[in-house]
């Protein structure tokens, strides 16, 4: 019996390395690494060592045989991934051998001459813990963390969801770091506004940022600016209870729980987070991190249906297979797809196993009464393809959202629209900012006219990927620190001119 990843898997590939016969794909050096929306254990080859599981920070692998009814289907995930491709690792016909390693290579040599370096990183969230955690463990950094959160871990601690526990998991790998003797943690330090980004410079020999994307992406259409039409940014801040005492919707009910159906424009992961999240038994978040408020809030909430609104078909939708999975067999609610557009039924009838639309066909599809309240019963989400949102609709608040339909617009009755279209970066004042992407322009990390300066995460990439993305991104970031300090393009200041605590104004 083989070991499985389920839905959890963040893609850093941690157990990749310490797997004995190689049956864990895609690795890192293979050209699909990144491209999957999980890693895959191939059960053919895999010998139930066990050890994955112990490497594994988010909780994602167990043995087959004792994985729960709600995560059976993923040994299916994985064995799908190795059809038709020849059995992982070293093997003799059928049977295993463990991995001939071979001579160990380095791809970063560090000369023992190389100097100690002070390396300030702004923010605490996944990119800037695995910059923080290679420069660590790979030189001998100072490091000196800033956030401008009383709490540190970024989206992890603000932004996973509160019923993934195990993926919130992750901080505690990063917790390690922030003890290190070599980092002097900086809390409640906004890099703007307690401290310029040329004071910082200033102060260390290289400063990354690993700000992430905090705004919203807008749709500009009519009414989106209506009480009841909100950005998910928003929603998820306030059931992760997010401490910025500024945000104005942070303490309140962001979203009109009063009403019995809501709409979510976008089917990404976040947008499924937040659908869980309002259509979940209050009960079974109890045990969670959610914030007191917003809990309080869901046991007296109205919404019995929530929309998910998708411009495209089911063949494109940008949620994850083990996310989707995840939700299909949630026991609180039901999954419908709404028929109103025949090429929803082909393209789910068309996929082939492994492709996005094969994820629906255990689901019922039927049409919507769109104009009337939501039907009776269980509590649903209602996946509806090939339609855009084209305005908010009300007059004091949100009564509503008109969709391009297959022969005309279709009216939409809700009391909330939540925008779930994404993330957006934020400049830092002193930095150059691309507006249109949202990110800091850069080079591999290096920020384009600021020697010394470096980016990594969603602010060097945009809004997209999940914690393990940032990995493989953190390493390309500070490979060219060390670059550009071998090549004295950055030169260490001499030791007396360091230092210099950063206070807060
Ligand atoms: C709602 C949501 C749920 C997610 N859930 C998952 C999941 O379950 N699994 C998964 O694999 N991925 C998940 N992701 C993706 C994952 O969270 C991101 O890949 C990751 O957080 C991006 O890391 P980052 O470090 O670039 O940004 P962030 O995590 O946003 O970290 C940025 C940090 O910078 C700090 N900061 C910003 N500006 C300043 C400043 N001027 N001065 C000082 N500090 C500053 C912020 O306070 C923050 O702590 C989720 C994303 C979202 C939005
Ligand atoms: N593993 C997890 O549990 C988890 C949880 C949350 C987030 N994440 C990760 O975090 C990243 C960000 O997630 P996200 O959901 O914010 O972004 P996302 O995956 O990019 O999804 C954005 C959604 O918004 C839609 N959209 C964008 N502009 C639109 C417009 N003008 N009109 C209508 N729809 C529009 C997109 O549709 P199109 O596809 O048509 O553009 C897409 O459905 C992703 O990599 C995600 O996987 C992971
Ligand atoms: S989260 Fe990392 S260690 Fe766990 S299964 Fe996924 S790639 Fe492997
Ligand atoms: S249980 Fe052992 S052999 Fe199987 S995938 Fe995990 S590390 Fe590899």
């Amino acid at each position: 019996m083989a070991y499985a990843i389920t839905q959890t898997c963040c893609n850093d590939a941690s157990c990749v390395a310490v797997c004995p016969v190689n049956c864990i794909h895609p690795t890192p050096d293979e050209p699909d690494f990144g491209t999957t929306d999980m890693l895959y254990i191939d059960p053919r080859s895999c010998i139930d060592c066990g050890a994955c599981a112990d490497a594994c920070p988010v909780e994602a692998i167990f043995p087959v045989d004792t994985l729960s009814e709600s995560l059976k289907p993923y040994a299916d995930v994985n064995a799908r991934f190795y059809d038709g491709k020849p059995v992982s690792g070293d093997v003799l016909g059928s049977s295993p051998v463990f991995h001939n390693w071979g001579a160990p290579t380095f791809d970063r040599t560090i000369s023992s001459d190389f100097p100690a370096l002070d390396v300030a990183v702004v923010g605490s969230g996944p990119a800037g813990m695995y910059a923080v955690e290679d420069l660590l463990l790979h030189t001998s950094a100072r490091v000196t963390l800033i956030d401008r959160l009383d709490v540190a871990g970024g989206l992890i601690r603000f932004g996973v969801a509160p019923d993934h526990p195990s993926t919130k998991r992750i901080d505690e790998t990063f917790a390690r770091y922030r003890e290190h003797p070599r980092l002097t943690l900086r809390l409640g330090v906004e890099v703007g506004r307690d401290v310029t980004v040329d004071e910082l410079a200033a102060r260390h020999d290289a400063v990354i940022y690993a700000v992430g994307a905090s705004s919203a992406k807008s749709l500009g259409i009519e009414g989106e600016q209506l009480p009841g039409s909100v950005a998910a940014t928003d929603v998820v801040s306030w059931y992760n209870g997010h401490p910025d005492a500024g945000h104005p919707d942070a303490s309140r009910d962001v979203v009109d729980l009063s009403s019995q159906r809501a709409v979510l424009i976008g089917n990404g992961n976040v947008a499924l987070d937040v659908a869980r999240i309002l259509s979940s038994d209050p009960g079974g978040l109890e045990a969670t991190s959610i914030s007191r408020d917003a809990l309080a809030r869901l046991r007296s909430s109205s919404v019995r249906e929530v929309v998910l609104l998708a411009r495209r078909g089911p063949e494109h939708a940008a949620y994850t297979e083990p996310e989707l999975l995840a939700l299909t067999r949630h026991p609180d609610f039901d999954v419908v797809v709404d028929s109103h557009d025949d090429r929803v039924a082909k393209a789910i009838d068309a996929a082939e196993p492994g492709e996005k639309a094969q994820l629906l066909r255990s689901l019922v599809q039927e049409p919507v009464d769109w104009s009337a309240p939501p039907v009776g019963g269980r509590r649903r989400i209602v996946l509806r393809f090939h339609s855009s949102p084209l305005e908010v609709l009300g007059g004091d608040r949100v009564t509503g959202l008109r969709t391009s339909g297959t022969e005309s617009d279709v009216d939409i009755a809700a009391g909330s629209v939540v925008r779930a279209v994404g993330y957006r970066g934020v400049g830092v004042p002193g930095l150059p900012y691309d507006e249109a992407a949202g990110t800091i322009p850069n080079t591999a990390g290096r920020v384009q006219g600021r020697d010394g300066t470096y980016v990594v995460g969603w602010i060097k990439r945009g809004p997209s990927g999940g914690i393990g993305a940032n990995k493989t991104c953190a390493q390309e970031t500070v490979a060219a620190l060390l670059d550009d300090v071998r090549s004295n393009r950055v030169q260490p200041r001499q030791p007396r001119k360091r230092a210099g605590l950063l206070r807060r104004a």
